[in-house]
C-alpha cells in the first residue's frame, strides 16, 4: 500500500482543520463579547479594537444577486433613517462620500478625520467585513468620544442597490479603491464600472463632484480609465487638480488593500475624473 494519503483522507483532514478553525474563532468571539458587556457596564472603560482576523470571509460574493444587504429593499432614500448611521445628522444634512467596496474601511477612518464636516458611507458586500468596519466605528465612538461620527458602513451590493441609497446630484466624491479584477471572461459583468454603471454614478454625482479609482491590475486600470474617457459626462482630472488634490496620496496609502500592496512593492495606478 502506498503511504501518500488518499484523496478521501486528505478532504477528511481538512474538514478537521476547518472545524477546529471554526471552534477557535468562536471561542475568540465569545470572549470578545464579554469583554465588550464588561465595558458597556462601565462607560468610561476604553473598549478593545475588533480583530480583522475573526471577520475574514471569502472574498468572492455574486455581485449581481440581491441578497447581501441589511436593509430594506422597499426603501426609498427619503425613508433611510440616517440617524441611526450618524447619530449627529441633523435634518437637511445628507451623506456626501460613497468608499464603494469600502473592504476594511481602512479609508473611511481618514475621510472622517480629513473632512469633519462631511458624512461618508462604506458600501460593502460582505457580510462579516462590513460587521467589522460597523463594530471598529463603534468602538472608536465608545473609546474617543465625539469622534468618528461622520462615517459609517451598510452592507449592501453597490451595482444593485444605490437608487434606495441616494438622490440625483447628492455626492460629491465616489472611491472605487482596488476594485475586484474580475479577470473571467464571464465575470466581467461584475465590475464595478462600466457604461451603465457611470450613468448611474453621474446621476447621483453633484457637478464637480469626483469619481477616485485606484488598482494594482494594469488590465483593470485600463478598463475603468477607457470607460470613464469614454463618458461624455467624465472628464480626467488636469495634471494640476492630480497634484493639489490631498485624496491622491490618502488612496494611495490608506486603505488596507493599498497597504498590501506596498508591502508586496506592487504598482499602483490611478485615474480620477470629475462630473462634468
Ligand atoms: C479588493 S477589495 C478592496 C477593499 C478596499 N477598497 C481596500 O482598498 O482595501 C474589494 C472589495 O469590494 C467588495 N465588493 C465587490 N463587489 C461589490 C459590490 N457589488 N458592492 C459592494 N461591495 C463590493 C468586496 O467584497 C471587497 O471587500
Amino acid at each position: 500500500m502506498s503511504s501518500s494519503k488518499t484523496n478521501q483522507e486528505e478532504i477528511k483532514e481538512k474538514g478537521v482543520e476547518k472545524e477546529q478553525e471554526k471552534n477557535v474563532i468562536e471561542e475568540e468571539t465569545e470572549k470578545e463579547k464579554e469583554i465588550q458587556k464588561e465595558t458597556e457596564n462601565d462607560p468610561n472603560k476604553k473598549k478593545k479594537m475588533p480583530k480583522i482576523n475573526l471577520f475574514r470571509q471569502k472574498a468572492h460574493m455574486n455581485p449581481l444577486s440581491l441578497r447581501q444587504m441589511d436593509f430594506n429593499l422597499s426603501i426609498r432614500p427619503q425613508d433611510m433613517n440616517w440617524k441611526e448611521y450618524y447619530p449627529n445628522m441633523e435634518k437637511g444634512e445628507h451623506v456626501d462620500f460613497a468608499d464603494i467596496g469600502c473592504g476594511y474601511g481602512g479609508l473611511l477612518f481618514k475621510l472622517s478625520e480629513m473632512f469633519p464636516n462631511n458624512y461618508s458611507i462604506g458600501l460593502e458586500i460582505r457580510g462579516k467585513v462590513c460587521s467589522f468596519v460597523k463594530e471598529k466605528i463603534s468602538v472608536l465612538r465608545h473609546n474617543e468620544k465625539g469622534k468618528y461620527l461622520n462615517i459609517s458602513a451598510l452592507q449592501t451590493n453597490a451595482m444593485r442597490t444605490l437608487p434606495h441609497l441616494f438622490v440625483k446630484r447628492q455626492l460629491s466624491k465616489i472611491f472605487f479603491l482596488f476594485p475586484d479584477p474580475e479577470f473571467k471572461k464571464r465575470k466581467i459583468k461584475w465590475r464595478i464600472i462600466s457604461q451603465e454603471l457611470l450613468a448611474e454614478y453621474a446621476y447621483f454625482m453633484k457637478s464637480g463632484g469626483i469619481i477616485y479609482t485606484i488598482t494594482d491590475v494594469y488590465k483593470l486600470h485600463s478598463w475603468m480609465k477607457g470607460h470613464l474617457e469614454q463618458h461624455p459626462l467624465f472628464t480626467e482630472l488636469t495634471k494640476e487638480e492630480y497634484q493639489n488634490d490631498p485624496l491622491i496620496n490618502v488612496i494611495s496609502t490608506e486603505s488596507e488593500e493599498a497597504k498590501r500592496v506596498e508591502k508586496n512593492g506592487g504598482t499602483k495606478f490611478l485615474a480620477c475624473f470629475k462630473r462634468k
